[in-house]
């Protein structure tokens, strides 16, 4: 079950101004159904999750079993839309000192090629030498830079320390159907291939097998997490009205927030275990609704880990944001503080207690004192931390998104801006067909020749 709060977000926020959203919500929501909105060609995520199939989940546990049987690590290459899905929701149900303490049931889940580190790189290389891994490659495009670099070093190496006949099995790749290098790779290889269906974008493809395989290879419940997106698709659905529609609710306190002048909308939460969920939302948000010099600017802190850094700021700094609180109602485990004779550090008065409990009050705390200071809180409560309400969390922020994005007037499904960084990149590094952008780019940032 997922509860949104919007009563600690008032002024801006007040039942009215919510009613008032009613109409334009509706007509975005309408315009998904109807494929009539900006960017309608990527819609394919909208009815994902009531589409999947039991006979496709089980061919994707029939992979990961193979994978789960012949490696002791995977690295998961990919980037962005292609990365960040998979280790929120691996991240999220993962024992946190599970890479200390490996017993061998599951493969240790590691992800590259989403940067250029080249210590990255070497330290990862150096950890495989000697282990029987393998790679799920995930790229839409099959081109992307990172992603590319990474898996050429390890493809390499998995053929040359297990052979090429081994490699075959363990390399996977997810990527489209037809196009990329990626895809030729592949297909020449012999490689088991997942396609990344045409219409859903990279921050919408969580739910494929970009985000499905590593997770069901890192051994948890897939048919939970779609079941979870499933229930969501449906509470979210075009049909339902407004005020029980959580994520249209949410999309229009955020706008409404963001017309008030709160332009930075800070994700907290108060289990680590979420942080890469937050790294997810930042990214699904971020590149759908950053462009044509709009959007909110999505930032994400660690409680109560962050109080004592960002705290400071959130609570007196410039009055131009607002937070989002995902809050687990029960954690898996149960921990209580033990009593002390001695008391000497003075806190028996917590003795008995849950840690949950005063993770609990903490939360409470600093709502309380952030609502003070002029900060506007919603707040997104989810009974368990738990596949299946992943599932329904990763749904709810999709639906959200795009309905915002509507509000807002932007394309939320294509990322223009991204290839600016990629155009200069390529252009420096002096990659075939981009003379003329190196010519240029070598008279801006160097009059001497390039070696
Ligand atoms: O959301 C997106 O579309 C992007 O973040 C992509 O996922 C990211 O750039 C990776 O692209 P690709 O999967 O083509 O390698």
């Amino acid at each position: 079950m997922l509860k949104l709060d919007i009563s600690k977000a008032a002024p801006a926020v007040s039942a009215d101004i919510i009613d008032s959203y009613a109409a334009r919500v509706a007509a975005a929501q309408q315009a998904l159904e109807a494929g009539t909105c900006p960017g309608n060609d990527f819609l394919g995520w909208l009815h994902l999750p009531s589409g999947i199939t039991p006979a496709f989940l089980a061919d994707i546990k029939q992979t990961a079993a193979v994978m789960r049987k012949e490696c002791d690590a995977v690295v998961v290459a990919g980037i962005g839309g292609s990365y960040l899905g998979a280790r929120a929701v691996i991240e999220a149900l993962a024992n946190s000192f599970e890479w200390l303490s490996r017993d061998g049931s599951n493969p240790a889940i590691l992800f590259a090629g989403n940067n250029i580190g080249e210590d990255y790189l070497s330290e990862l290389t150096a950890y495989l030498r000697g282990r029987r891994f393998g790679v799920i490659n995930i790229s839409k495009s099959g081109t992307t830079t990172e992603t590319a670099l990474a898996f050429r070093l390890l493809k390499k190496q998995c053929e040359e320390q297990r052979g090429k006949d081994v490699a075959r099995r363990v390399i996977v790749a997810i990527t489209d159907a037809h196009r990329g290098a990626a895809r030729t790779c592949a297909d020449k290889e012999g490689y088991k291939s997942y396609v990344i269906p045409d219409n859903v974008g990279g921050r919408f493809s969580v739910l494929t097998p970009v985000g499905l395989l590593p997770i069901a290879v890192a051994g948890y419940d897939i048919e939970q997490l779609v079941r979870g997106a499933q229930d969501m698709e449906a509470q979210t659905a075009v049909g339902v009205p407004f005020a029980e529609n959580p994520a249209a609710v949410y999309a229009a306190a955020r706008h409404a927030l963001y017309t008030g002048g709160k332009k930075i909308e800070i994700l907290a939460n108060y289990q680590p275990k979420l942080h890469f969920m937050a790294e997810w939302w930042k990214q699904l948000f971020g590149e759908s609704e950053g462009k044509d010099g709009k959007g909110i600017y999505p930032a994400s802190v660690d409680l109560t880990t962050d109080l004592h850094s960002m705290g400071q700021w959130i609570q007196q700094g410039e009055r131009t944001i607002f937070e989002t609180v995902i809050s687990v109602e029960t954690p898996e485990h149960e921990l209580l503080f033990p009593s002390d004779e001695e008391n000497l550090d003075g806190l028996n008065f917590l003795a008995g207690k849950r840690v949950d409990e005063v993770n609990k009050m903490a939360e409470l705390g600093t709502q309380l004192a952030h609502v003070d200071g002029g900060v506007p809180n919603l707040r997104i409560a989810v009974s368990r931390l738990d596949a299946y309400h992943l599932g329904q969390l990763i749904y709810f922020f999709e639906r959200a998104c795009a309905i915002h994005c509507q509000l807002l007037g932007v394309n939320a499904f294509n990322q223009p801006g991204v290839e600016a960084y990629k155009k200069n990149m390529f252009a420096l590094l002096g990659k075939p067909g981009y003379e003329a952008e190196t010519e240029a780019i070598r008279r801006k940032t160097n009059p001497q020749p390039l070696q």
